[in-house]
């Protein structure tokens, strides 16, 4: 199938080589995307940075990522539907929409494609920045929640639980603190000194800092022991989780490195009541309509930390990079006046 974007040129940024960092982003011309079956393509107004576009950058999920170079980093998108692929009924041109797409990317530019299976309506509530900040980080959120065992029910006779969220400052614990209190339970935050307010303010009733001796330590002022910890936080041994959990206490660990994966395996053959599981998450547009139908009710609230015209996405990118975001770092795609060429679209046709 052919599709008339593919006539015109589009800003971008992207990395030809492995490291480089902020630096390492280029600014580039190239051709507006096709999109194929089941794609649509999405006129650019926002993308999010998540820690996994620059760790791909920095060669640490290689060889599997990125698959090619040049790589068109930004796999949560929000914009507005501006060509079908083919076999696509779900949308129509000129839907605003937010989609994952994991873990091709291509955000940060004019124009990126999407799997429609993983592309979702953004309603009027929820505005373009807002929505970028949802796919990666907040489905990771909810998955975690899940993967240790905290339901998003406890309010409506569900098992209320003592949560622990670390690192809550950041772009999954923003979003985890809110969906486990929300929902109902117990739940003590860890971040810096400076988000104390913060992390309160999103529903925690507990918060540590992070820099103190207790903080350090996991300790729940309240001698709470944690069913489920949600760690978002830099790796840490599991001495650190044992003394604080709860028999049958679950650690769910989105960055597990092979001392983490080690303790899981020696865990699972003793059969140990305490647990730690590794967690990937999975891209999912049952949980993305989920949480955006979240947002859009106001119960769930993306933090934008900072927000970058795509002229200075690499601002951003170092943003990430330096660890101290709040909330999410955001990329808005705007057109400054008489700055460029993209040809106008001619789009209205679904493809085959
Ligand atoms: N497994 C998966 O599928 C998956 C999915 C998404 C993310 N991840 C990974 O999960 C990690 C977190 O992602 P993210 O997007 O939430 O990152 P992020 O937004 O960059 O996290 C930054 C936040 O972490 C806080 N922080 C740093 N060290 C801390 C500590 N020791 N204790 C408490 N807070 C601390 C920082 O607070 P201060 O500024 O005060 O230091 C900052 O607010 C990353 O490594 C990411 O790659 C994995």
């Amino acid at each position: 199938m052919a599709s008339p974007a593919s006539s015109g040129t589009m800003r971008a940024v992207q990395f030809d080589r492995y490291g480089g960092g902020a630096e390492g982003l280029k600014h580039v011309e190239v051709p507006i995307p096709t999109p194929k079956k089941g794609e649509v393509l999405i006129k650019m107004e926002a993308a999010s940075v998540n820690p996994i576009d620059w760790k791909i950058q920095k060669g640490m999920v290689r060889p599997f990522l990125p698959r090619k170079f040049p790589s068109i980093p930004g796999n949560d998108l929000a914009g507005e539907v501006a060509a079908l692929g083919g076999g696509v009924s779900d949308f129509k041109v000129g839907d605003k929409v937010i989609a994952i797409n994991f873990p091709s990317g291509g955000g940060f530019a004019e124009y990126a494609v999407a799997q429609a299976s993983l592309t979702v309506a953004r309603p009027p509530e929820v505005s373009s920045a807002e929505g970028a900040c949802l796919p990666l980080a907040a489905v990771t959120a909810l998955q975690s929640l899940r993967a240790a065992g905290v339901g998003l029910d406890a309010r409506g006779g569900g098992d209320p639980k003592n949560v622990l969220v670390t690192a809550a400052s950041g772009g999954v614990g923003h979003f985890a603190v809110q969906l486990a209190s929300q929902a109902g339970h117990r739940v003590t935050a860890t971040c810096g000194a400076r988000n104390l307010g913060f992390v309160g303010g999103l529903g925690a009733d507990e918060v540590l800092d992070y820099g103190t001796p207790d903080g350090a330590a996991l300790r729940s002022p309240s001698g709470r022991r944690y069913d489920a910890v949600v760690h978002c936080a830099p790796p840490f041994p599991w001495s650190v989780f044992r003394p604080v959990l709860a028999d049958g206490g679950v650690v769910v660990d989105i960055t597990p490195g092979a001392a983490a994966v080690l303790t899981a395996l020696r865990q699972k053959v003793t059969f140990s009541k305490k647990r730690l599981t590794p967690l990937v998450f999975s891209p999912s547009k049952d949980d993305m309509e989920l949480l955006v139908d979240m947002a859009r009710r106001g119960m769930l609230k993306p933090m934008v930390d900072s927000s970058y015209p795509l002229s200075r996405a690499s601002e951003g990118w170092a943003m990430s990079m330096a660890g101290h975001a709040t909330g999410k770092v955001v990329v808005e795609t705007r057109q400054p006046h008489g700055a460029r060429s993209t040809q106008p679209l001619d789009v209205a046709t679904p493809q085959e």
